[in-house]
């Protein structure tokens, strides 16, 4: 591994339990490949451009017809993610799912002809897989009810992003959960603990 893409997507900055333990876990990256490049991308405070008409028309036209500036956003964006070895992104949970930063980021990078294919046995993906690692840091629990018996939030995070991922070619995917961080010093304490584990167990 030569070099990791790295997504963070929370708004709040150095407070973030997903930055946090993303920051960990690319260091445990790049301690186990020295030398690794991470080309890093703030999606809060970056966003990708929302799909706009010129956008949702060129994905449909040939590519000799469409306007360059329609694709420009989109072009950049996948050729980030072609160029990296790992792919890591840490992530809030907001409403059950993904930011909004985040779902335009899946919405430039998931495209027809570019980085899948529409066949008649379902969608082809045309990246190579790669280790894929997705950090979320959630107030609640949704893995399970939480340690009062509070039953599990419902979850349209992890599992859409391993859909969109593997539409493109990424099935290597790892999820790393931070649940009730907004609970107490005590819960977030347990779950960067758990985390912690969770990344040592998957990296050593
Ligand atoms: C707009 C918004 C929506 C949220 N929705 C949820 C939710 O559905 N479930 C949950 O457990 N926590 C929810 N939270 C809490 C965040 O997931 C939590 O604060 C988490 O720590 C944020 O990650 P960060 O520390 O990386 O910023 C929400 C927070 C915000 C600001």
């Amino acid at each position: 591994m030569n070099s990791v893409l790295y997504l963070t997507c929370s708004p709040r900055g150095a407070l973030s339990f997903s930055r946090r333990l993303g920051d960990e876990l690319l260091a445990r990256l790049s301690a186990l490949h020295p030398g690794l490049r991470v080309a890093a991308h703030d999606l809060a405070d970056a966003p990708p451009p929302w799909i706009d008409a010129a956008f949702s028309a060129a994905i449909l036209s040939p590519l000799a017809l469409t306007p360059p500036a329609a694709l420009a956003a989109s072009e950049a964006l996948i050729a980030a993610l072609e160029a990296a070895d790992a792919l890591v992104i840490a992530t809030p949970m907001h409403n059950y799912g993904v930011p909004a930063v985040l779902k335009a980021w899946v919405d430039q990078i998931v495209r027809i002809n570019r980085t899948f294919r529409s066949t008649p046995a379902g969608k082809v993906g045309l990246l190579a897989d790669r280790p894929a690692y997705l950090v979320v840091a959630s107030g609640g629990w949704f893995t399970g009810p939480s340690p009062a018996g509070t039953p599990a939030q419902p979850d349209f995070l992890t599992g859409y992003i391993r859909a969109a991922l593997a539409t493109i070619g990424i099935t290597s995917l790892h999820v790393i959960a931070l649940e009730g961080v907004t609970r107490g010093a005590e819960q977030a304490d347990l779950a960067v603990t758990r985390a912690r584990a969770e990344i040592t167990r998957l990296l050593g």
